[in-house]
Parts: C-alpha cells; structure tokens; sequence
C-alpha cells in the first residue's frame, strides 16, 4: 500500500472510531487531523492537514504543548481530563491521551486522541445529585458569609432609602452601581441583591479590580485560551463561571481605561472572548459595581470611564457614611453587642450612655467594620460587668494634619487646654453661621452628637436667635 493510502486509511478509521484524532510525523507535520478534532479545537480540518503543527498552534509554548513534549522528549500523557467551553458555550469534557510512536528506537509520530465524555459527565454529576438528595444542598466550600437584607442595620432615612433601591433591585437584573466609602456595607447590599433574587441558586462571584495587577485582570474576568487543546491551559473566567448569576467588580474604577471599554463593549453586547480566544460566548451576568469615591470626581480624574458609569448606574445606590448617620451608631452598637457577646461568652446587656456618646462622637473614617471592630475589641477587653462603659471602648487618636493653627500656639496663649477651647469656639461659631444657624446642620457637619453641640454651646456661651 502507498503511504498516501496508509493515511487515508486510518484518516478513515479515525472518522469511524468517532474518537478526535491528530498525528504528527517526526518533522512536526500534521499527517492526521479529523473533523472530531477539529470540532474540539474550533477550527477546520484544512487549517491543520498538511502543515507544521508548531506553525498552527504557535500560540502554545513548547513547554505546554503536548504534542511537542511527546515528539522532541518522548513524553507521554494518558487520560488527562480537560473541560472547556465550546462554541456554543455548552460545557464539554474530554480525556486527552498524548503518546509518541517509537519505531526502532527512534520518534517516528507523536499521537493525540481526545475522547469527549461529556454525556458521560453529565451522567456521573447527575448520579452524585441524586445520591445528595435529601441531604442540605452542599455550598462551594469557599463560599464566605452569605448576607441577606435580614443581616442590614439600620434607621437612618438616608441609608434606609439606599436599602430600599437595592430592595428593588432583587426583582430584576440590571446593572447595579453602588457608591460608598470603605466599611459602609456595599458587600453587604450586593450580595443581599444577589441572594434576595432569582438568582440566588447561580453563583455570587466578587473581584476587586485593584487587588490585582492590572495584566492579569483581563484574564481573570474573561479567560484565557491557548488556542486548542495541545496542552492548553483553557481556563474559563469570572464571566463564564458566575454565568446565571451575578459578579460584583469593587472598586470598578481602579480597572485600566482600556478594559473599562471592553467592560462596556461586554455589557451591551452580552458576549465575552477569552484573551488569546476566537469565538465569542454568550454569557449572562448580573453586574454590581462599586466604588469607594464619588464617581463625579473619579470621572472628572480620567479614573472611570463616563460611558461605562452610565450603562452600570442603571440603579444607583449611594450609601452615606456613618458620621453621617449618627442614629444607626446605637442600633448597630447593640447588634454588634449581641454578636460578641455570643462569641466571646460575655453577659453585656447594655451600653452606658457616656459610652454611646463617646461612640456617636466619632467620625469613623473606617465607618461600620470600624464601629464593629471597636465593639470587639471592647466585648473582648471588657471585664465582667454588665454594662459597657467609656472606659471600655478604645477610640483611635483623630488624626490631624498639621495646621498653622497648631503652629501658630505658643505659651503666652495660655495651656494649651485654653488654646483648644479657644479654636473649638472659632470653629463652632464659623459652622454655625455658615448652616444658618441650624444646630442639627452644624451638629452633623462637625460630626458630633446635636446633644453634645448644645452642651458646647451653652460652654461658650453662643446664643442662636
Ligand atoms: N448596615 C449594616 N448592618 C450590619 N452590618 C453592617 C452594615 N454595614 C456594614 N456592616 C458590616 O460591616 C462590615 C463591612 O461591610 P462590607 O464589607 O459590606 O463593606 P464594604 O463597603 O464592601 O467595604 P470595602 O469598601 O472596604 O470593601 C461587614 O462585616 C458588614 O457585615
Ligand atoms: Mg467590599
């Protein structure tokens, strides 16, 4: 038989064998390639038949390609299982098995036959769901704390009205975009959307944007894909993998400007490719961004993109801070109470009202994970009483950057407890005027209890008409 025939013989037995198939000869050269494999590398027959595969998949490093490995070091690899998306984004598993030929001791052809066990898996997966049945559905074992709207603290008009949009916002998927400084609960409120929603049996993934450097970011929301198989590192991104359910981006704005367009792009258009892929894949995402500054000013700074701030503001949700809210200072102090009270074994029942001014007097620049922290530690530090006094609670220094004020004290100004009450007089007699004589305004604005205000007034002796 003439070598041409040899190949269309097996070319066919390949075919009928119904298993992916791609032999190359001791130069490299592609000598067999059937449609299976093809359907599996998503690309055609013609593309590979005939030509040096190195040329074909030069996207893959020799390192990784296990062709290549077979063929230059006679290494094999047997069974290997690989799941990938195809085309049409249906998931697809397939044991890959690489070998090289070895005739008289010498590499004649490398091998590599994929058998697609796709229905087998899918078989096996619906087994293990049926002997699971009856038992509690098995959470991802690094699904963190889940929060539900139940879990939200609070009384304050503002941040109720920013917890009823979110409300709102469970019975749809649009885009989400949520502003709030540090520790103000946007986790909280995203994942109360996702889990107070239809979707809340898809999964919930999270990434912030500045966590990591920015070249990897692409990879990571949209995957990377070598091209085929030969030892592929297919690797499905955060899109693929909440698909059906909802990502949350944090800190949005810390995304490089380019990725903030192919966002967008994604957005509208629905779809994702894989960095280094060719097809598209649909996919199905809620998105609830976040950021810790106020989007104008990331604007007006070049940080955030204002087409992609307008396609994800769809529902805006601004939480405001906690110095802002003083009144949810005591309701969510009392729940953290009851938190560590429990963990920590302790019979504290109530809050002195020293302490809680002490609290309110705060302006909380790490705003409620700060609260919650000075809670801990206080349950924690707290000798055996039942009552949590100021003493308890451990408030950081304000820190205060250096002014000509303070520059400017000397000794003839008197002690410097004179010196102080003097500024604090200036300072809450300029605030007052400036809120038209609002005591309340001027209270919040200088971040202090309305009560403590008063207290201060009557000090000094400043009349409000
Ligand atoms: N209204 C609230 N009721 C109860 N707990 C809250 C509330 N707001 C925040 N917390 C708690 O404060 C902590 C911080 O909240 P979360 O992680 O949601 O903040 P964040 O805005 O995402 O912060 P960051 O910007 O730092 O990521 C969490 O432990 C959360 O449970
Ligand atoms: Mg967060």
């Amino acid at each position: 038989m003439r070598r041409k025939d040899y190949r269309a013989v097996l070319q066919a037995a390949s075919e009928v064998l119904g298993e992916a198939m791609h032999i190359v000869d001791a130069n490299g050269m592609t000598i067999i390639y059937n449609e299976a494999m093809a359907r599996l590398e998503k690309i055609s027959v013609e593309d590979a038949l005939g030509k040096p595969f190195r040329q074909v998949f030069s996207n893959i490093p020799e390192e990784e390609s296990t062709l290549f490995q077979a063929l230059k070091n006679r290494k094999e690899v047997r069974n290997k299982q690989q799941t990938y998306l195809n085309i049409y984004g249906k998931q697809v598993t397939t044991i890959n098995t690489t070998v090289p030929v070895i005739v008289d001791g010498n590499v004649v052809a490398a091998m590599e036959i994929a058998r697609d066990i796709t229905d087998i898996k899918d078989m096996s997966d619906t087994i293990l769901r049926l002997q699971d049945k009856g038992e509690s559905p098995k959470e991802a074992p690094l699904q963190f704390t889940r929060y539900h709207f139940e879990d939200i603290i609070g009384e304050d008009p503002g941040f109720m009205q920013a917890v009823e949009r979110a409300k709102k916002a469970t019975s749809n998927t649009a885009s989400v975009f949520i502003y709030g400084e540090t520790g103000t609960g946007k986790e909280l409120i995203a994942q109360s959307i996702h889990y107070g929603g239809k979707r809340h049996n898809r999964p919930f993934l999270a990434q912030n944007c500045a966590a990591i450097p920015e070249s990897l970011l692409e990879g990571i929301l949209f995957g990377t894909e070598k091209g085929g198989f030969t030892g592929a590192v297919d690797r499905a991104g955060l899109f693929e993998q909440a698909n059906g359910g909802t990502l949350l981006l944090d800190e949005v704005s810390a995304m490089p400007y380019e990725l903030q367009s192919k966002l967008l792009r994604v957005l509208q258009e629905k779809y994702i490719r894989r960095v280094g892929g060719k097809k598209d894949i649909l996919v199905d995402v809620r998105i609830i961004a976040t950021v810790n500054e106020d989007p104008r000013e990331l604007i007006s700074s070049g940080a955030l993109r204002p087409d992609l701030y307008y396609r994800l503001n769809v529902i805006g949700i601004t939480i405001p801070p906690l110095r802002e809210r003083k009144r949810d200072i005591g309701v969510l102090a009392e729940s953290f109470l009851k938190k560590y009270n429990e963990e920590y074994d302790k019979e504290i029942w109530m809050i002195a009202d020293s302490a809680l001014e002490k609290l309110e007097n705060y302006d909380y620049p790490g705003n409620v994970r700060e609260l919650e922290n000075i809670i801990m530690s206080a349950v924690s530090m707290s000798d055996d009483g039942h009552v949590l006094t100021p003493h308890d609670i451990s408030i950081p220094e304000p820190y205060r950057e250096e002014s000509s004020l303070v520059a400017g004290y000397s000794e003839e100004e008197g002690s410097l407890g004179e010196y102080l009450a003097q500024i604090e007089e200036k300072v809450i007699r300029q605030y007052l005027t400036s809120n038209g004589g609002n005591v309340s305004k001027t209270a919040g604005a200088l971040g202090m209890v309305r009560q403590n205000l008063q207290h201060k007034l009557k000090k000094y002796d400043i009349s409000i008409r």
